[in-house]
């Protein structure tokens, strides 16, 4: 029997299902490397070093907004990410794959991720590329070849993709570059501002899915924690408590930039399937949906049913399941042409 894999190569995680196995491999997409050679570490271990290491260790994420911006790395890493694979589950050699990217890109940036794949040491039989929104809807649960009309948004790492799907194809897809990281951001930059602290990602992180909130708290209802950072002024190692309320203020401009732009695409949706997402309603996917009350801001924004997704994150990589398991589906993903470049 011939193995198949799907590959979801995200900002922040990649992913791996293996056809009859499920989803086989979750860890970052992340590498670690010493003195500008050698790869120490890849995925949750690499990540454990990042924003600890010595400044010989360079702890980088080949995928930024979406696309491969550094092919060397990321393709050290997924060889490496197939070799531990292989101890387990045998060896890849051979086998057929599947990758998704993000429609909103060039065609260039599309063919990266299929020559990403094919030029790995596995020598792949066959690479086709499947589009990210249409994964992601499958995964959602949604029919793709069905269902007329229906808008799906994930919220990612590096990325929001805003797309509107209608039997089986893609009406709109828009890719903005804001998503989780974007939140870590502005909570690192308003920690720093209103209490002279200076915090790394990964705490910014955990205040964020402590509590973040899309939605101002009531006065009642303002959860707070503890963090630790390094005081701006005396250098020195410092304890604040930080409250929800503070991180809504934090995070609000960019959840409203999200918001704006899936109000335009609603806007320039043709009006027969704009009446079909009036009945289907919004489909949210990725990590990010995960913030509390984005369906309360979005639903009242937008006056539409918001589906915030179960296991959100792990929508892309089950829709590719869906796609190699199911023979109805097997259209939807294809052969790359040949990229053609401009003079
Ligand atoms: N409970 C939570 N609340 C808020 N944010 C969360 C939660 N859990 C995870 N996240 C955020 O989700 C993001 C990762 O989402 P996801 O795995 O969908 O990203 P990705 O697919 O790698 O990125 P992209 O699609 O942008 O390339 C991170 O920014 C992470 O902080
Ligand atoms: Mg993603």
């Amino acid at each position: 029997m011939s193995k198949v894999y799907g590959i979801d190569l995200g900002t922040r995680a990649l992913k791996i299902y293996k056809k009859n196995d499920g989803v086989i491999y979750d860890a970052k997409n992340i590498l670690a490397i010493k003195d500008n050679s050698t790869i120490i570490a890849i995925g949750d271990e690499a990540f454990e070093m990042y924003g600890k290491a010595p400044s010989n260790i360079e702890v980088t994420y080949p995928v930024k907004y979406g696309v491969i911006a550094d092919i060397k790395n990321m393709q050290q890493l997924l060889n490496l990410v197939f070799d531990e694979i292989g101890k387990t589950q045998g060896k890849l050699n051979g086998a057929e794959f599947i990758i998704t990217a993000p429609t909103d890109i060039t065609e260039v940036e599309k063919k990266a991720f299929v020559d990403l794949v094919a030029n790995t040491n596995a020598k792949p039989r066959r690479v086709r590329i499947a589009e990210r929104p249409i994964a992601d809807a499958l995964g959602a649960g949604l029919n793709v070849c069905e269902a007329s009309g229906v808008m799906v948004v994930d919220i990612g790492a590096d990325t929001t993709e805003i797309s509107v799907l209608s039997l089986g194809g893609i009406v709109l897809s828009r890719l903005i570059p804001i998503g989780g990281n974007k939140f870590d951001d502005d909570i690192i930059n308003s920690v720093k501002k209103k209490f002279n602290l200076v915090i790394g990602n990964k705490t910014a992180e955990v205040i964020k899915i402590n509590l973040a909130t899309a939605i101002a708290p009531e006065e009642n209802n303002n959860p707070t924690i503890k963090v630790h950072g390094r005081d701006v002024v005396n250098g020195l190692p410092t304890e604040k408590e930080i409250d929800t309320a503070f991180v809504y203020e934090s995070i609000a401009e960019h959840l409203r930039s999200i918001v704006d732009s899936v109000k335009i695409i609603l806007e320039h949706t043709p009006p027969e399937i704009a009446s079909d997402i009036i009945d289907s309603g919004i489909y949210v996917t990725g990590g990010s949906s995960q913030i509390r009350n984005l369906d309360v801001l979005l639903g009242s924004e937008t006056e539409l049913k918001i589906n915030i997704c179960n296991d959100s994150a792990n929508t892309v990589a089950l829709g590719l399941g869906k796609i190699i398991e199911n023979p109805a589906y097997e259209s939807l993903a294809y052969v790359l042409k040949q990229a053609t470049y401009k003079d």
